[in-house]
């Protein structure tokens, strides 16, 4: 079995993996990084949503052997100690979940959005956001966190809250 070097939230790790191997796999089983969901295991969800070299990408789908040199960024890498993402903290500020399961994989796809696109309008983000399956439907507040957020870091007034 061939051994990677993957770079994980800021961190070399050696994995011993098949290239074909999930990505999603081996952040949770391997690395402990149980952030990133498993929903439907075919690209289809969004809850395991990383950032690869800053993009969102859906890890399920991501083989260990195409990841190469580029950095990989999951949920638990956001916050800063105490000091959660300004994302993180919109969509507590939002109540913009219920059970919770999809929301690590929608925070990611929300920081992915707003680095390429730091004032999307409402249905940009809708447009993005419906990419990914909530069941519990709060597509409307998660739209709201999202522009509450990308106001925020557009303006320099993101309000770094403690993770309680
Ligand atoms: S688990 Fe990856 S997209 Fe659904
Ligand atoms: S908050 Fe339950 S699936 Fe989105």
């Amino acid at each position: 079995m061939p051994r990677f070097v993957l770079r994980v939230n800021g961190r070399d790790r050696e994995i011993d993996a098949e290239p074909g191997d999930s990505l999603l796999s081996v952040l949770r089983y391997d690395f402990g990084l149980s952030g990133s969901r498993y929903g439907c295991g075919e690209g289809q969800c969004g809850a395991c949503t990383v950032l690869l070299d800053g993009l969102a990408a859906r890890s399920c789908v991501t083989r260990v052997g195409s990841v190469g040199a580029k950095a990989i960024t999951t949920i638990e890498a956001l916050a800063q100690g105490e000091r959660l993402h300004p994302v993180q903290q919109a969509f507590l500020e939002a109540e913009a979940f219920q059970c919770g399961y999809c929301t690590s994989g929608m925070i990611m796809a929300a920081v992915g959005l707003l680095k390429t696109n730091p004032n999307p309008s409402e249905q940009e983000v809708a447009r993005l956001m419906d990419r990914s399956v909530c069941r519990c439907g709060t597509y409307p507040r998660i739209v709201k966190a999202v522009r509450l957020a990308a106001e925020r870091m557009r303006t320099g007034t993101a309000v770094m809250g403690g993770s309680k």
